[in-house]
């Protein structure tokens, strides 16, 4: 079939403008939970053509890491909703055959993937604990330093914690920008970002002080008291 030449501007105004429903607990194709249009206008911005990328979750982002990618990974357990995407983007002529859709929860998935050189990943999948931060564990050292990392809905706990976390290893990560709800960041080390780090080597984790200061002077009234 020959493609279409179409814009990542113009996907996203056909997008908002028809607004296709990919989603749907009972019945795909019911549904749209898709992400906000400015997320993915800062998306299809910064994101450079012929990356490298991967998603949990899928939907009108899947539309758009199809277009700017060379190769793209979605992980989401309902087939039915690649079905409509993919229906969807032949029928805007947007080429899909480069996209690796696995039909599986991605935490049973993630774990196992074989992918490297990733420029960029956005976690959008199923937000219950602990699942993005499975997510971001098993595929953040997979990405590119200098890639970026998307964490979607910061207002619901995990998303927050997962952003919190993030914005205390500023060894490892830079916050690029909050677009509402949506955090991005860009990996700056090239030494692990997620696997392999003893709780010590990460600020999240750090002791609040008074628990030391509180910790010595406890044990010294216990030792006092014992004299
Ligand atoms: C909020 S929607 C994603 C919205 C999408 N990024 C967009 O722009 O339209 C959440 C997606 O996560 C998928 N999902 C649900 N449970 C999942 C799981 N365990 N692993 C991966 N994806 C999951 C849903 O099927 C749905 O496609």
């Amino acid at each position: 079939m020959t493609k279409r030449t179409i814009t990542p501007n113009k996907i996203l105004n056909l997008l908002y403008t028809e607004h296709p429903k990919f989603h749907g607990r009972e019945e795909a194709g019911s549904q749209s939970y898709a992400i906000k249009p400015e997320v993915l206008k800062w998306m299809a911005n910064n994101i450079p053509t012929g990356s490298n990328t991967l998603e949990t979750g899928c939907g009108y982002s899947t539309v758009l890491l199809t277009l700017l990618s060379k190769k793209h990974i979605v992980i989401s357990p309902f087939p039915q909703e690649h079905k409509l995407i993919r229906e969807w983007c032949n029928s805007e002529g947007v080429n899909n055959d480069h996209v690796k859709m696995i039909a599986e929860t991605s935490q049973d998935v993630v774990p196992n993937l074989e992918c490297n050189d990733l420029d960029f990943i956005l976690i959008d999948g199923d937000h219950a604990f602990p699942a993005p931060f499975i997510d971001w564990y098993y595929t953040a050292d997979k990405l590119k330093v200098g890639g970026t990392l998307a964490v979607d809905d910061t207002h619901i706990p995990t998303g927050k914690i997962l952003r919190d976390f993030l914005l205390k290893e500023h060894t490892r990560w830079s916050l690029i920008t909050d677009i509402g709800t949506t955090a991005f960041f860009k990996r700056i080390s090239k030494e692990n970002v997620a696997r392999d780090i003893i709780w010590v080597q990460q600020k999240y984790c750090e002791l609040p002080k008074s628990s030391l200061s509180k910790r010595v002077i406890n044990k010294l009234k216990r030792t006092l008291r014992l004299k």
